[in-house]
Formats: C-alpha cells, sequence, structure tokens
C-alpha cells in the first residue's frame, strides 16, 4: 500500500489491463451468468405497457441509493411530490436527487445521440449532478482518506496533463470494441475512472451514472433500468476494499467478480420488480373494467402507473378533456380504491399506492 501514497502522484497505468488479469475462469463462468440476467432484463423491460413506468422509478430509485452513499438522504415520497405538485417547497436533498435523476438523463440521452461516451459528456453528467462548472481537477490536493481514520489510502493523480491523457485513454478503451467481454470491461472502466477520480468531487456518483450508460452504450441495455447503487451501498466496505486491492495487490479477479454479481443480483431484484409491475397493471386493468366500466380508458390506466403520483392536470394533459371529467376520473378510482388522494400544498395528489409499494422496495 505504501508504494502509491508516497508518490507525488499516481502514476495510474493506462488501459487496457492484461487479459490474462481480467479473463480468468471464475471471471468467465460469473460473465456467463450475469450476461443471461442482464439479457433477460433488457427483454422483459419491452414488455411493460409502457417503459417509461419502470424508467422513472428505477432512475429515481438509482439517485436515491447513489445519494445516500453520499450521506444525501431523502424519501420516495418526497421525490414523486417534488416532481408531481408545483411550488412546494423542496428540500436541499431532494433537489440534490433530482439532479442526479437530471444527470442520468443527460448521459443517456447524449449516448443514444452520438453512439459514443466521451469525456466532455463525462464532464457534462458532473456538471448537472453538482450544478457548478468546476471541470476536471486542474489543482492538486485531492487525496482519498479512510472514513474513520482520516489516513490517506489514495492519492490519485494531480497533474492537469496526465489526468487529461488518462481520460482519453479511458476514452478510447470505452468506445473501442475489442474481444473483452462488456461486461468486464464494465469493471475495469469504473476502476480507472475512480482511480483518475478527475474531478474535486463528485466522482463517485458520475462513475455509477457511468456505470449504466456504458451498459447502454455496449447494447447490453436500452434504457437505463439497473440499479446497480443499491448493491454497492449494501457491500460499501467491500466496494471500497476490492477498489483499492486492485491498486495495491493487482487483485482484478476479486474485483471484477464484485462488479459482476452486482450486475446478476440487481438484473434478477429489477426482473421481478417488472413481473410484479406487470400482474398489478393487469389486475388493475381488470378492477376498472369491471368496477368502473363506463370510464374505462387504457390511457388513463397507463398514466396512473407512469408514476405513482397523479393529479387532475395530467389527466387534462394526457387524454385533452376537461378539468371536470378528469376529476371525476380520479375520484372515481379513488372510491374503488385503487388510488388514495393526498393534500400537498394546494392541490390532491392522487397515489397509485400498490405501485407506490412495488417502486420503493
Ligand atoms: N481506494 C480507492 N481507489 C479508487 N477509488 C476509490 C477508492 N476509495 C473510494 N473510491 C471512489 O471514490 C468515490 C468517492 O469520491 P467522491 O467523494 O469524489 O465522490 P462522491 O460522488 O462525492 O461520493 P460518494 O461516492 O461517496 O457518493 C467512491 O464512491 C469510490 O468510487
Ligand atoms: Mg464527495
Amino acid at each position: 500500500m505504501k508504494l502509491n501514497v508516497e508518490a507525488p502522484y499516481n502514476r495510474l497505468p493506462h488501459l487496457p489491463v492484461s487479459q490474462s488479469k481480467i479473463e480468468t475462469i471464475p471471471i468467465l463462468r460469473q460473465v456467463a451468468k450475469s450476461a443471461i440476467a442482464l439479457a433477460e432484463l433488457k427483454g422483459l423491460a419491452h414488455t411493460l405497457p409502457n417503459p417509461s413506468i419502470l424508467l422513472n422509478a428505477v432512475i429515481l430509485k438509482e439517485a436515491r441509493a447513489s445519494s445516500e452513499i453520499e450521506n444525501v438522504i431523502t424519501t420516495h415520497d418526497k421525490l414523486y411530490q417534488a416532481l408531481s405538485a408545483k411550488g412546494i417547497e423542496i428540500d436541499a436533498a431532494t433537489k440534490e436527487v433530482l439532479r442526479y435523476r437530471e444527470a442520468i438523463l443527460e448521459g443517456y440521452h447524449a449516448v443514444q445521440k452520438r453512439g459514443f461516451l466521451n469525456t466532455n459528456t463525462i464532464i457534462a453528467i458532473q456538471r448537472v449532478l453538482e450544478e457548478n462548472n468546476a471541470g476536471l481537477r486542474k489543482l492538486p490536493g485531492t487525496s482519498l482518506k479512510n472514513a474513520v481514520t482520516g489516513e490517506v489510502i489514495y492519492t490519485p493523480p494531480d497533474d492537469k496533463e496526465a489526468i487529461l491523457a488518462l481520460m482519453k485513454n479511458l476514452e478510447d478503451y470505452i468506445n473501442e470494441e475489442d474481444e473483452v467481454s462488456p461486461l468486464i470491461k464494465l469493471a475495469v472502466q469504473h476502476y480507472q475512472f475512480e482511480s483518475i477520480h478527475p474531478f474535486y468531487d463528485g466522482n463517485g456518483r458520475t462513475g455509477r451514472i457511468l456505470n449504466v450508460i456504458y451498459l447502454i452504450l455496449c447494447g447490453l441495455l436500452d434504457s437505463p433500468v439497473l440499479y446497480l447503487s443499491d448493491y454497492i451501498i449494501k457491500h460499501k466496505s467491500d466496494y471500497y476494499r476490492l477498489l483499492q486491492e486492485v491498486r495495491t495487490a493487482d487483485k482484478w479477479e476479486d474485483w471484477i467478480l464484485f462488479m459482476l454479481q452486482a450486475v446478476e443480483e440487481t438484473s434478477r431484484q429489477t426482473i421481478q420488480q417488472i413481473d410484479s409491475i406487470k400482474t398489478l397493471f393487469a389486475r388493475t386493468q381488470e378492477r376498472m373494467k369491471s368496477e368502473a366500466p363506463k370510464m374505462y380508458n387504457k390511457e388513463l390506466l397507463e398514466l396512473i402507473f407512469e408514476q405513482p403520483y397523479s393529479k387532475i392536470e395530467f389527466v387534462v394533459e394526457r387524454m385533452g378533456i376537461s378539468r371536470i371529467t378528469a376529476s371525476k376520473y380520479l375520484k372515481t378510482l379513488e372510491q374503488i380504491g385503487i388510488l388514495v388522494p393526498k393534500k400537498v400544498w394546494k392541490e390532491t395528489l392522487y397515489i397509485n399506492q400498490a405501485l407506490f409499494d412495488i417502486l420503493k422496495k
């Protein structure tokens, strides 16, 4: 460990990593399992009645969990309220999580549009997240410390030119299609990004956003519906230790296995969640048809599944109907027990409670 602590700045090796270190038999076995789970998720995401149902929820969940690693704590309730209600006061933590959501969308749209992921996009993601224009580090003084003892465990490169060159090298690695499985490269690029630590702050969160954007870039997902930060926060000490041991002990295998397991487990969880949403959607559809047949409408049904908090205005906009009719629809859904009203500031939000409960999990 001493090796790098005492260096003026860490001479982080450029990528790629030699194949013998990252394509071991245990890794290749785990790649097969993770790839199956991820492919199943990718396929299943398309079978939802409306893909934005899941997308909204997963992005918010990811934003919330990832910000929690940084001790930014808010609730699902506050987040959905902030998105739906007008004029309410939004606390700082909730705002920060909403910025994280914007930052994911920033990266997603950039990759969709351009088909590659470059340093400028990475800077744009961090800018949205941190709401400042600091950009890449230009001044020395950044070091990673042990949260308990305060001991410096790693000093990332300090030199402006070295950081730029490392970012360019990372960009090439990310965009270049080679023979190594993109799932293995996912772990490699995440280690490398965190080790370059190109920003003054927000490197962890930007890096976690890059993970899902990278999977989209490689075609392993069509939209950011994988929710890795939850796994990372649950195994936070392993996560930090394994990152460090790549550097100090060349332990690539353990690090890559950790990330591959994160992909597998998270995919399985999201698959279950999609199944629950689909079941609830079908059940709600049946209930609307049998208990309020006159007002059954597919658009209305989809609307109350797009996000769990609806309101009259959303129905008016979506269905092109009057406020009076929209209000009648929502009240009927309340009467048959599908929606629960909640007064927030000056307006009433209608909560799809059963959906909210699934999304929160
Ligand atoms: N030993 C290490 N080597 C490389 N990277 C590390 C190491 N320890 C921690 N990191 C990375 O640094 C990140 C923290 O950096 P920074 O404070 O800039 O990001 P953040 O987004 O503000 O914080 P957080 O990740 O806690 O939300 C961690 O999430 C982790 O990815
Ligand atoms: Mg920080």
